[in-house]
């Protein structure tokens, strides 16, 4: 892992303390890299439960809406994960991974708790997409 992708590790990590989510306690955070600037997000909760939203979902649709064409690289921190019984708490849930795919398709992604490199094809090998 690189200065730039810590960095974005950081940054990740201090957002999940905005986590809204009085259900699971489970708290997220994330950040995207584009173009320089750093967007971030945060897992958003309902008592509806299906319409919670995750951390990974927020922070990519922050970079677009803050003008981001291109999504070098993305940071996930589940800091509530609990690691040692079950690691998968640690990676993307299935949603994000396809929008990572659409989103985020060359971009690396670091994860707390992974000292890989990770890019969406090692998370999500022949993903759904569409021709535009
Ligand atoms: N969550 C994320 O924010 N990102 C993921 O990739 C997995 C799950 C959130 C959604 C929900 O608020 C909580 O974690 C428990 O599932």
């Amino acid at each position: 892992m690189n200065k730039l992708q810590k960095k974005l590790l950081e940054k990740a990590k201090v957002t999940a303390k905005y986590s809204y989510s009085p259900y699971s306690k489970f708290r997220v955070g994330a950040a995207v890299l584009s173009d320089g600037k750093i967007f971030t997000g945060t897992n958003i909760e309902n008592a509806s439960y299906s319409l919670c939203i995750c951390a990974e979902r927020v922070a990519m649709a922050n970079a677009i809406s803050g003008g981001s064409k291109k999504i070098d690289g993305i940071a996930i921190a589940c800091v509530d994960a609990k690691v040692k019984s079950n690691p998968g708490e640690l990676m993307p849930c299935g949603a994000c991974r396809q929008w990572l795919s659409e989103l985020a398709k060359d971009a690396w992604i670091v994860i707390l708790g992974h000292n890989k490199i990770f890019k969406i094809d090692d998370l999500l090998p022949n993903a759904f997409s569409l021709k535009k």
